[in-house]
């Protein structure tokens, strides 16, 4: 029963889509358990780029299944923009996506709240991706969700959003100014998606019982990173869901013992896209040559990623938190362009030197990074396809990264194209 979860090791966008393709050329099944179209998992295979927000990104291999699980936010109009743009691309998705009726539904109020409460932040805004997620899950922990289920029952649907829009249109026109949203054009609009997306219906935690009882290769595919885990991320400059590892097993329904390892994605170094503290971030012409060389762009909203070098400090706590059982590292080609690269061990708090990385967000937010420098290697790596062909300072680089950390890198990406990685140890086997 070979069950591997994929989380970010960082701030999100550390290449968990190439990943999760690579992965799935042996799974059976491919599942989301959290987040919603916040994400932007990039895939790229024979130079043709395809960003999923909400499908796993496993749907690019003809014979896995997919699934889109109870833990995930489920904005209806994009997933059926994502079905359009798939057949589009020859991907014929019928008969092999499954979502789970527990999935809660991104409503229109709740994406005007998300502006709306950003607003009022002012100084304070979160730098959220305005898609409604934070409002979503908020009304899911409230009880005022609606879920999948619902939707596609139009009677109950009509009950809820009855029940629910009244309280969200006082909230919106009283609290915050904006116009009042109306029920008729709700109702026609999502009874539009219900009729799409209704057949995709499944009891996907059942589907995941079968097939772990049947021995299936399943890929658990997170959403986001560590750091922007609700509770253990920086709060409260997080998204609204459990990005840590521990999030699949309510997000999808399964057990902690049915999980064989957790594969963490590092970048090669750190971005972040929004606002809240980064210890190793550069302001200065090195922050703006990794953007360039990275294309560090967000995938979702288009935002330039802020830049910085890898922090070990931050690492080893998403590590811990997650049970990392190895890495894939990607984008060391991109540090193919530096002389000396830079790894943060340690941080300054108060004059005082730590090498654990902190709880208290004043304290994130005074650290003064300490960093080791190495030599780099200073040329283009991204043809490389064994260990052996990786320059030596390369190698040694990795070599640190699991020195500092505990944890092996099995997978080293040298480039966003599906064959553009080498796989040292493939946990489901060569
Ligand atoms: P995700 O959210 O974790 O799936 O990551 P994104 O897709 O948002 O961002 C990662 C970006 O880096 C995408 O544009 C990928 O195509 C690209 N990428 C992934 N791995 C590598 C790599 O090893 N090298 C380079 N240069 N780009 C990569
Ligand atoms: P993937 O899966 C990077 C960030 C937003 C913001 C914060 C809260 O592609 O790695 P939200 O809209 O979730 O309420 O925003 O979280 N964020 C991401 N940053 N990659 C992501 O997803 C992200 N999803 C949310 O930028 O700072
Ligand atoms: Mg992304």
């Amino acid at each position: 029963m070979p069950g591997y979860i994929i989380v970010g090791m960082q701030w999100g966008d550390e290449g968990k889509g190439k990943t999760v393709d690579f992965l799935t050329k042996k799974a059976d099944i491919v599942a989301r358990y959290q987040g919603g179209n916040n994400a932007g998992h990039t895939v790229v295979v024979n130079d043709q780029e395809t960003v999923l927000h909400l499908i796993p990104c496993g749907i690019l291999h003809p014979d896995a299944q997919c699934i889109i699980g109870n833990g995930t936010v489920i904005d209806p109009a994009v997933l059926i923009q994502e079905l359009d743009d798939l057949a589009k691309a020859d991907c014929e998705v019928k008969g092999r996506l499954h979502i789970s009726e527990a999935a809660h539904i991104i409503m229109p109020y709740h994406k005007v709240l998300d502006g709306a409460q950003e607003e009022a932040r002012g100084e304070n805004k979160i730098g959220t991706t305005n898609r409604g997620i934070g409002p979503c899950y908020a009304d899911k922990a409230d009880r005022f969700g609606i879920r999948f289920g619902d939707m596609i029952e139009p009677e109950a649907f009509k009950q809820k959003v009855k029940g629910v829009l009244d309280f969200k249109n006082t909230i919106l026109t009283k609290a915050f100014g904006k116009e009042a949203l109306d029920y008729d054009a709700i109702i026609e609009d999502y009874s539009r998606y219900a009729d799409r997306l209704r057949e995709y219906t499944a009891d996907t935690t059942l589907m995941l019982h079968k097939a772990q009882q049947a021995g299936q290769n399943i890929v658990y595919e997170g959403a986001q990173g560590a750091m922007l885990d609700i509770d253990h991320g920086t709060f409260p400059y997080v998204t609204s869901s459990t990005t840590m590892s521990g999030g699949v097993f309510s997000g999808a329904g399964i057990a902690p013992n049915s999980i064989d390892g957790v594969i963490g994605i590092m970048k090669a170094y750190c971005t972040r896209v929004g606002e809240g503290p980064f210890v190793t971030e550069l302001h200065c012409e090195t922050g703006e040559a990794l953007r360039a060389a990275g294309h560090e762009f967000g995938a979702t909203t288009g935002r330039p990623r802020r830049c910085g070098w890898l922090d070990m400090v931050q690492i080893r706590r998403a590590v811990n938190i997650c049970g990392i059982t190895s890495f894939v590292l990607t984008k060391g080609d991109v540090l193919g362009i530096f002389d000396t690269i830079k790894i943060c061990t340690a941080y300054e708090i108060n004059g005082e030197v730590t090498d654990e990385f902190p709880t208290r967000l004043a304290h994130i937010e005074s650290a003064k990074p300490i960093y080791e420098e190495f030599p780099g290697w200073a040329s283009d790596i991204s043809d490389c396809s064994s260990w052996e062909e990786l320059p030596e300072n390369t190698q040694k680089y990795i070599e640190t990264i699991e020195r500092l950390s505990g944890v092996p890198v099995s997978i080293v990406s040298v480039g966003p194209g599906r064959e553009q990685t080498i796989a040292r140890n493939n946990p489901f086997g060569d």
